[in-house]
């Protein structure tokens, strides 16, 4: 642990040395191993995995009782962009959406001049995924551009992106599919060359690579959500990267109720200016800490969820290991009933960190994907449907302003036939067999549910 525990009297530190020996102790009794029963079979689809490790660490910081973001916060920040992405900052917030949403936003700052983002610009996106992906480019009164995704990478299908392109083309915003990459070799040199901003929604794939480097490197600003399902967590929380620094000043400012300080929590004058500097109409000298340059938000984390956020860290790589074995197990065991089952496919150049496994019900097989989800669900094991499968079937997109370039099969296939597993490291090889077990005996025998 690389913090400074703040300092105590003696007897204090005695005391929390007992209380965090005794939490340890806590931990073993209360949250004890529960092995695969096949009586009772139980498999989620995802959850934490917290040890002891995890409880000391949101003592600690409970028992600083500093409670906003502080020095947990400022840790996890350092580490978490520097080892996990290769990458220089990243700014902790209060879920992956607030994530999408500052990273967005920033790039809406007047202080970027002619290449900021602006009502009526457009931003090409996919069709097929979570909505807070999209949300902020509507949220900010820019225009999606959906493309449809290919089936069964269930990333943005890349082969009429030059179409998707109009002089109001500013940006690209889309999220790397269930941990799978999406082609970031295409839509990197596009940007490019189009001079266009990149925001790749990583929330889902901590550990994955393109090219053999970790994804959210391309991109101005990578996204991650560190919500229970994902692959570390803090119960609610996020975190915004950027490689940039004037780009992570933006964003802390949309952070930040928009202010123009950078200021750490309880601290000031950081800039060595705070009474001397002149801004828009403002009296001359008026307080730094009190200049908002953005229409901001606030939405940071608190010192308990970064707290939590250092144990998982250190746990990561096992983590993504664990995932990437329980997706290695499902793809060979449905080896023999591909023709009922679609397998998904890594992206080309690309080692994904699954965060599920899509699995598509043939349409033209025996079997209905409804049916089957019942069935799961019936025998207890948990699915889930690639979140909002067509987003423009979506009750809260029916009368957006948008664009649509060619169709959208790929994204109705994936509402239609779509489903995902869990591969969670909480999920063992006992869960795995059983999951097989249950789709074998269901092309087998046909999806009955009661
Ligand atoms: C791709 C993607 N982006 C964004 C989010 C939103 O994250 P959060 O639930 O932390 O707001 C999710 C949530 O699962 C997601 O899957």
């Amino acid at each position: 642990m690389s913090t400074e525990p703040v300092t105590h009297t003696t007897a204090a530190d005695a005391l929390r040395a007992e209380i965090l020996d005794l939490s340890r102790r806590y931990f073993a009794e209360a949250f004890p191993e529960h092995p695969f029963d096949r009586a009772n079979p139980r498999v989620p689809v995802s959850g934490k995995k917290l040890d002891a490790d995890d409880l000391v660490n949101l003592l600690e910081a409970s028992l600083d009782l500093w409670l906003t973001a502080g020095r947990y916060a400022e840790a996890f920040e350092k580490r978490f962009a520097k080892e996990v992405f290769g990458l220089r900052h990243s700014l902790l917030v209060n879920s992956g959406s607030a994530a999408n949403l500052v990273a967005f936003s920033a790039l809406t700052s007047p202080t970027l001049n002619d290449r900021r983002l602006q009502p009526g610009d457009e931003v090409i996106t996919a069709a097929t995924g979570f909505p807070t992906t999209v949300n902020p480019i509507i949220q900010n009164q820019c225009v999606p551009v959906f493309l449809d995704v290919d089936v069964p990478t269930y990333n943005i299908d890349t082969s009429r992106l030059e179409e998707a392109l109009s002089p109001r083309t500013k940006a690209v915003m889309v999220a790397h599919t269930l941990g799978n990459p999406f082609d970031l070799g295409t839509i990197g040199d596009f940007c490019r060359e189009h001079d266009l901003w990149l925001v790749e929604d990583c929330c889902d794939a901590l550990g994955a690579t393109y090219d053999g480097e970790h994804v959210g490197r391309t991109g101005m600003f990578a996204t991650t959500s560190f919500y229970p399902a994902h692959h570390i967590t803090m119960g609610e929380g996020g975190a915004v990267i950027t490689n940039n620094g004037r780009m992570k000043t933006l964003a802390e400012s949309f952070r930040d109720w928009g202010r123009d300080c950078w200021c750490a929590p309880g601290k000031e004058n950081t800039c060595g200016k705070r009474f001397g500097q002149q801004f828009g109409t403002l009296p001359f000298g008026y307080d730094h800490k009190y200049v908002y340059s953005h229409i901001g938000y606030n939405l940071k984390a608190t010192d308990m969820q970064a707290a939590i956020g250092m144990s998982q860290l250190d746990k990561l790589d096992g983590f993504i290991a664990a995932r990437k074995h329980n997706f290695a197990r499902l793809y060979a065991g449905l080896e023999d009933v591909q023709d009922v089952y679609l397998r998904p496919e890594a992206t080309p150049r690309s080692d994904p960190s699954w965060f599920g496994f899509p699995l598509a019900v043939r349409p033209d097989g025996p079997l209905e994907r409804n049916d089957v989800v019942r069935v799961l669900d019936q025998r207890g094991i948990a699915t889930r449907l690639v979140f909002a499968g067509n987003l423009l079937r979506q009750p809260a997109y029916a009368d957006i302003e948008h664009r649509v370039v060619g169709t959208l099969e790929g994204a109705d296939y994936t509402m239609n036939n779509v489903l995902w597993l869990g591969v969670f490291p909480g999920l063992g090889d006992a869960h795995i067999d059983y999951v097989l077990e249950v789709l074998h005996d269901m092309a087998r025998n046909g999806a009955h549910p009661e």
